[in-house]
C-alpha cells in the first residue's frame, strides 16, 4: 500500500477548503505563520489539535495491528484530514483506508492506494465516480441489494473498470446488511458472476455495540456478532466463491473482532482524535483535539458563556467536557453559545480561552475547515480538513460567486 505524490489529485475540486472565500479562518489561517503563533492568538471557535497526542493514538493502534493477523483499515471519515491519514498508514499495520462517502474516497485515493468504501452506493453518478476512482487505485465498496449491485455493475461496464465489493451484513445494529447467511450468500453468488464486478469477501459493522460500556458485555456480544460474518465468509468459500477480506470493527471493538480468527481487517476512525463519549468506554486512547472558545461574558460570580456552540461541535452524544477548568461544566450549547457552569472563586475573565473537548468526533470535525495543530500553546501547523462536507457541492458555489 503505497503514499501518492499529490493528496488531492483527483477530486472534483482540488483546492483544500480554506480556500473559499469569506471564512473567517481563511483570513485567520493567512494570518498565522505557523511556529511563531500561539493559540491565544486565533481565532475563535476553532479546531485544535494536539499533534503529540494524535502520534500516541496512532502509534498504539499501529502496535496492536502490528501482532496477530488482522490489519488496520483507518477510517477516513473520522477526520477527513489527509495529513492525518498519512500518519496513520505511516505508522504500518494498515491495508488501507475505509471511507463513509464517494467524496472521501476520491480525497483518499489521491495518497492512498487501496480505499474500502464501506457503505452502499446506488446512485447511477456516484456508481460513475467509483468506477472512475476503480481505475486508478484498488477500489471496494459495499452491497446489501441486487439493485446495489446491477447499479454498480453497470457503471464498471460503461467506465471500462473493475469494482471490488464485499457483501455487507446485519452483524445486530440493524442498519443496512443483508443477513448473514443463505441471503449474502445468494448475493454473493451474484456477484461473483456480475460482469466488471470482483466479488472480494464480506464486511459487518457492529455499531450497536461500540459504546457498550461493561467490556466483558461489551466483548461476549462482539464475538456473537462476529461469529455470524466469519460463518457467512466460510459459506462463501465453502461455495467455491473468493473471500479474502471480513472487515468489521471500530474503535470500542477494535481489540475483540480485531482478535477474532477469520477477522481480516478492522475499520476504526475515532481513536486518532478520541472523544468523552469514548473515553467513557474505557478504551486505551487519549484526547488529542478540542474546541477551542472564547469568554465573551461573566455575567454571575458561577458562570461564563464563551463562543463556541453546537454550531462549532455536536452534542449528538451529549455536550462537551471542559478541559483545564476543574470542576467547571457545560450546562447548554446554543448556536454559537457554550454556557459553562464555574466552581466557587473561579477567576475566569471575559477574553479567556476555554477548551472544550467534544462528545462525537466525526460530526464534530465535519463543521470546520483546518484543524490548528499545536505543541503546547504553540501552532506549529494547519490541516485543512479536505474531505469535510461534500465536496461535490463545492465546484457550483465557487461557480456562483462573483468574479
Ligand atoms: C461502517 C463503519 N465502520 C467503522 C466505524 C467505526 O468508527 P469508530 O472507530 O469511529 O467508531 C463506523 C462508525 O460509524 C462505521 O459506520
Amino acid at each position: 500500500m503505497g503514499l501518492y505524490e499529490s493528496e488531492l489529485s483527483g477530486t472534483m475540486n482540488p483546492e483544500p477548503r480554506t480556500q473559499n472565500r469569506n471564512s473567517e479562518h481563511e483570513r485567520g489561517t493567512r494570518n498565522v505563520e505557523p511556529g511563531t503563533v500561539r493559540l491565544s492568538d486565533i481565532a475563535t471557535p476553532a479546531l485544535v489539535l494536539d499533534r503529540a497526542a494524535l502520534d500516541r493514538n496512532i502509534a498504539r493502534m499501529a502496535a496492536f495491528f502490528a501482532s496477530g493477523s488482522c490489519r488496520l483499515r483507518p477510517h477516513f471519515k473520522a477526520h477527513k484530514t489527509p495529513e492525518i491519514a498519512k500518519r496513520q498508514l505511516a505508522a504500518g499495520s494498515c491495508s488501507g483506508l475505509t471511507c463513509a462517502t464517494v467524496g472521501e474516497a476520491e480525497i483518499a485515493a489521491g495518497f492512498c492506494d487501496d480505499v474500502l468504501l464501506a457503505n452502499e452506493i446506488v446512485a447511477p453518478e456516484k456508481c460513475a465516480r467509483v468506477a472512475a476512482l476503480a481505475r486508478r487505485v484498488r477500489l471496494t465498496t459495499a452491497i446489501d441489494s441486487l439493485a446495489g449491485l446491477e447499479a454498480l455493475s453497470r457503471a464498471a461496464r460503461e467506465g471500462g473498470a473493475s469494482i471490488g465489493v464485499l457483501v455487507d451484513l446485519n452483524v445486530g445494529q440493524g442498519r443496512c446488511g443483508v443477513e448473514p447467511g443463505e441471503a449474502a450468500l445468494t448475493l454473493a453468488r451474484q456477484a461473483a458472476l456480475s460482469s466488471g464486478i470482483t466479488l472480494r469477501g464480506v464486511m459487518g459493522y457492529e455499531g450497536h455495540l461500540q459504546p457498550v460500556r461493561d467490556r466483558a458485555e461489551r466483548e461476549s456480544r462482539t464475538r456473537q456478532a462476529m461469529q455470524g460474518l466469519v460463518r457467512t465468509a466460510n459459506q462463501l468459500r465453502d461455495a467455491g466463491l473468493p473471500c479474502e477480506i471480513v472487515s468489521a470493527g471500530g474503535t470500542g471493538t477494535y481489540d475483540i473482532s480485531g482478535r477474532v480468527d477469520g477477522i481480516t481487517e478492522i475499520q476504526a476512525g475515532s481513536y486518532a482524535l478520541m472523544d468523552t463519549d469514548y473515553s467513557g468506554v474505557g478504551v486505551p486512547f487519549e484526547p488529542a483535539f478540542w474546541v477551542l472558545g472564547t469568554v465573551v461574558s461573566r455575567p454571575a460570580r458561577d458562570r461564563c458563556v464563551a463562543d463556541c456552540g453546537h454550531k462549532s461541535m455536536t452534542k449528538d452524544h451529549g455536550v462537551p467536557a471542559v478541559r483545564g477548568i476543574d470542576c467547571a461544566t457545560v450546562t447548554s450549547l446554543n448556536d454559537e453559545h457554550a454556557t459553562i457552569s464555574l466552581p466557587p472563586g473561579s477567576t475566569v475573565e471575559i477574553g479567556d480561552r476555554v477548551a472544550l473537548l467534544p462528545s462525537h468526533v466525526d460530526p464534530t470535525i465535519n463543521l470546520h475547515d483546518v484543524f490548528y495543530v499545536v505543541e503546547g500553546q504553540v501552532v506549529v501547523d494547519i490541516w485543512p480538513i479536505a474531505a469535510r462536507g461534500y465536496i461535490e457541492h463545492r465546484t457550483r458555489t465557487r461557480m456562483e460567486e462573483p468574479a
